[in-house]
């Protein structure tokens, strides 16, 4: 079987800097893969970089067979691919309803837009008693949903999760992490950043430890769980 996604050593950084030294990884159709990191790893980096708001200096991402690594995110999210970032960044300003309806700013059909924002409010219950309230005023853990509903307005095939638990309560975490699984069994690949090291595994198939740019260590979730050097680096045990 060939990768859904597979980045191939790729190089990248900023202004000439580089943060990510060759990583490569790859995610099959239908998997849920984490990359686990401690801050400054190169997780976000390695996520914009194969999402196109960043490109490689070298080295390649492939996405459906296909060459992506030059394309801007504005194509790759045409392609399939949807990447949440880190902070959420919602408009403040805007309803829950608005800021559904840009993540689906791809489709021009209106009828289309009012369908999805339906599906995905099913798939996220709390929004929907709150569809018309501004974005800021949900709670913390409102708001990462809408930030992961958004991202799958556009019907996403692979949905980038850049450190979905961050600033959320445990029980919060528990409950983004229960939907995520949700997305992944209703067909949707999944590919999630985190520094939650055990939570990130435990709804896993696989995983990549980065360290300082470069993959250290991968394979099944169960293993990197049971792994020494994950468990003292990341795991605090
Ligand atoms: N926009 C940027 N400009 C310059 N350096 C950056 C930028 N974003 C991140 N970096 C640097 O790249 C390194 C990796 O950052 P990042 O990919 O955000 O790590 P992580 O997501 O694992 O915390 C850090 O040393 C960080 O300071
Ligand atoms: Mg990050």
């Amino acid at each position: 079987m060939k990768p859904f996604l597979s980045v191939n050593e790729i190089h990248s950084g900023y202004d000439g800097v580089p943060v990510v030294h060759g990583v490569s990884l790859e995610v099959f159709r239908g998997e849920m893969v984490c990359i686990i990191g401690a801050n400054g790893a190169g997780k976000t980096t390695t996520m914009r970089t194969i999402c196109g708001l960043l490109h490689p200096e070298k080295g390649t991402v492939r996405f459906k067979d296909q060459d992506i690594s030059r394309l801007p995110a504005s194509r790759t999210i045409r392609r399939g691919i949807s990447y949440v970032p880190e902070g959420r960044r919602l408009f403040p300003k805007l309803s829950v309803s608005e800021n559904l309806s840009l993540g689906a700013f791809i489709e021009k059909d209106k009828r289309e837009i009012v369908r999805r924002e339906e599906e995905v409010l099913t798939l996220f219950p709390v929004l929907r008693q709150r569809a018309n309230q501004k974005a800021e005023t949900l709670s913390g853990g409102e708001q990462q949903m809408l930030a992961i509903a958004r991202g799958m307005m556009s019907r996403p095939e692979l949905l980038m999760l850049d450190e979905m638990s961050l600033g959320l309560m445990p029980s919060l975490v528990e409950k983004v992490m229960e939907t995520i699984v949700q997305v992944n069994a209703e067909g949707t690949t999944v590919l999630l950043v985190e520094q939650m090291v055990q939570e990130a595994l435990e709804i896993s198939h696989r995983g990549y430890v980065l360290q300082t740019g470069r993959i250290v260590q991968s394979g099944s979730a169960k293993e990197l769980m049971k792994s020494d050097e994950v468990r003292k680096a990341y795991m605090g045990m």
